[in-house]
């Protein structure tokens, strides 16, 4: 398998700045070297470039929303362009709201080869806000809304059509954090989530057999693996952190599970933020579990 590293060093949808040096953080962790040791074939090809982040007041529920369209224009052209040249891309955020550019590329390129797309939505957060009903208006807390075509037209058309993606093309794992409108708006568009409270009654085996349940053969699946998923005292190092996630064992099991399927086409690593980590310790987590979701296997006969 060819693979392709894609930095996007950006913070600009967050609410708290850091976000924009976990490119880096991966790389000095060792992203590609354990990704190599697997038989992988690792191209890196470097950071993007984008705005900068002006750290100023949301306009219209709305925080630094040029940016964010330029910061995900960029993603979405470079997440293509592997695609298109027949390599796995690996998005490293970033913050989430670069989420919507890497699916809008995905989700095109499923279109035009007639693959099924699976989007697991691996987040402590359902991301699935609007302006109207945002408690803070950062974008990273929108970018599932303007994927299903809820949200600014720029975003929601980024891909040329809206929406990108049908919401029966998601499943959520990990929820935990969600805001009251927000709930409301995933009722109302039978967004398919399994929260922690599932995980807790039927166990995350059950949880991804249902979460993968319909994959087949022709199925992109396209891994969007917001850091803060974690139980904060494995990976602290995250800008929204949310007690009670998934442990070591239950995320590592998770993305064995997805790895089995031998369908996953694409990956964002994203909300990293080294600055409120302890050295780089979330960093090393992320790629054992990315290992895992690349064929590190467990099992003692395998
Ligand atoms: N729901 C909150 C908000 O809209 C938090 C979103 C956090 N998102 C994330 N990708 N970490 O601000
Ligand atoms: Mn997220
Ligand atoms: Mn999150
Ligand atoms: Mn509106």
């Amino acid at each position: 398998t060819a693979v392709t590293l894609i930095g996007a060093p950006t913070d600009i949808g967050a609410g708290y700045r850091g976000a924009r040096l976990g490119p880096e953080a991966l790389r000095i962790a060792g992203l590609s070297e354990s990704l190599r040791a697997l038989g992988l074939d690792v191209a890196d090809r470097g950071n993007l470039d984008g705005p900068p982040n002006p750290w100023t007041e949301p306009v219209d529920g709305y925080r630094h929303l040029d940016e964010v369209v330029a910061w995900n224009q960029s993603v979405m052209d470079a997440v293509g362009a592997e695609l298109r040249g027949g390599r796995m891309p690996i998005l490293l955020g970033g913050d989430h709201c670069l989420g919507l550019g890497s699916i809008t590329a995905v989700a095109r390129h499923c279109r035009e080869h007639g693959k099924k797309l699976r989007v697991l939505w691996l987040d402590a957060h359902a991301d699935f806000n609007t302006h109207d009903i945002t408690p803070t208006g950062n974008m990273h807390g929108m970018p599932v809304a303007c994927l299903i075509g809820l949200g600014p037209r720029e975003l929601t058309h980024l891909g040329g059509q809206a929406p990108a993606m049908q919401v029966d093309e998601m499943r959520q794992i990990g929820t935990r954090s969600v805001d009251a409108g927000e709930k409301q708006l995933i009722k109302r568009h039978g967004l398919p989530v399994y929260d922690m409270r599932k995980i807790g009654d039927i166990g995350i085996r059950r949880v991804m057999e249902q979460a993968l349940d319909g994959v087949d053969d022709n199925t992109h699946i396209h891994v969007s693996f917001d850091v803060d998923f974690l139980d904060p005292s494995i990976a602290p190092g995250v800008g929204t952190v949310v007690a009670g996630g998934p442990n070591y064992r239950e995320a590592q099991l998770a993305m064995e599970m997805i790895a089995e399927s031998g369908r996953v086409g694409s990956l964002d690593i994203v909300e990293l933020n080294p600055i409120l980590d302890r050295d780089n310790g979330t960093a090393l987590v992320a790629i054992d579990l990315v290992e895992s979701l690349f064929g590190k296997s467990t099992l003692v006969r395998d």
